[in-house]
């Protein structure tokens, strides 16, 4: 599903949130393992009240694994637990339960010093449109991998899902939109399928990616198109890219509106291998 703007729903999701949280013993935060920060909703921190927090970094079957590693650095050295699945194929699902008691610790402590029968732990879980929070859900609740998808317009009751018998899972339907004021968030929601392809430019998304790629993965451009050298700089690439692959106008003007497709279906569907869009040390 892919992102629309309707306003209300965040503030739907933004009154959920406020009034559960004081229940909630762990967060449960979903992002895009490709695009960590750009997936984020930018007011999870501050709704959540520094509750502990598990990080998912979902698809990281088609992130760059190295990057992925120096991601869960980045969350851990935030105090945050961060954990790479790939919800689709189910790999590091079992891990989650583990890792959530592992947040809640304290307050298993808590229940052992006052002689009590641990309560089952509560967590809250959040996450953007499309970074595979139904996928996930499903994964946990053991259930066939159907589509819930938060569409808007939709109306989904909160609920309660049990995960095993010591961790309860709380789903709010509203949704949380991801940050739109920075061009370079909105080229990477592009890229990833969050959003919508009527909102976003594809020329320029397109030199975005071959800017990044070209910067961070050059033998994967290379192979692809079988350059033996990257031209000096983005257009000449662009230009380079679309008369190899036949994208001309009459006269021989290269057609920029059909390369950027071809560009843009060779990411969507990994032709330039696993990509991660964004570093951690741009933060
Ligand atoms: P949401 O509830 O957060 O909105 O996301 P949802 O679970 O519906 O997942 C969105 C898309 O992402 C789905 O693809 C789903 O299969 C895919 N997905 C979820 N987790 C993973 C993962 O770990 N790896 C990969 N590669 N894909 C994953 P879809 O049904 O094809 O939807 P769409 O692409 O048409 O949006």
């Amino acid at each position: 599903m892919s992102i629309q703007w309707y306003p209300g729903h965040m503030a739907k999701a933004k009154r959920q949130i406020k009034e559960n949280i004081k229940q909630i013993d762990v967060v449960i935060e979903i992002v895009d393992a490709r695009i960590p920060e750009a997936s984020r909703n930018p007011m999870v921190d501050e709704m959540t009240n520094s509750k502990p927090r598990l990080m998912l970094l979902n698809k990281a079957d088609l992130a760059d694994a190295n990057t992925t590693k120096q991601w869960v650095q980045f969350y851990e050295a935030k105090g945050f637990a961060a954990l790479p699945i790939d919800a689709q194929k189910g790999k590091g699902i079992n891990e989650i339960p583990a890792k959530v008691r592992e947040q809640a610790q304290h307050l298993l402590d808590k229940f052992a010093r006052q002689g009590i029968n641990p309560r089952a732990i509560r967590a809250l879980i959040l996450g953007i449109p499309n970074v595979g929070k139904s996928t996930v859900i499903n994964r946990l609740a053991n259930k066939k991998a159907t589509k819930i998808g938060d569409k808007p317009g939709v109306t989904k009751a909160q609920q309660w899902i049990k995960v095993g018998k010591d961790f309860d899972l709380l789903d709010t339907p509203g949704i949380l939109w991801p940050k739109f004021d920075d061009e370079k968030t909105g080229f990477r929601l592009a890229l990833t399928g969050a959003i919508k392809e009527e909102i976003f430019d594809f020329e320029e998304t397109t030199l975005f990616l071959l800017t990044f790629l070209t910067n961070n993965y050059p033998e994967a451009l290379k192979q692809r198109y079988n350059l033996s050298e990257l031209p000096e700089n983005t257009l000449s690439l662009f230009d380079k890219i679309g008369e190899k692959r036949g994208c001309l106008m009459a006269g021989g003007a290269v057609n920029y509106e059909k390369a950027a497709e071809i560009i843009f279906r060779d990411f969507r569907q990994g032709k330039f291998g696993r990509i991660t869009l964004e570093h951690p040390q741009e933060q």
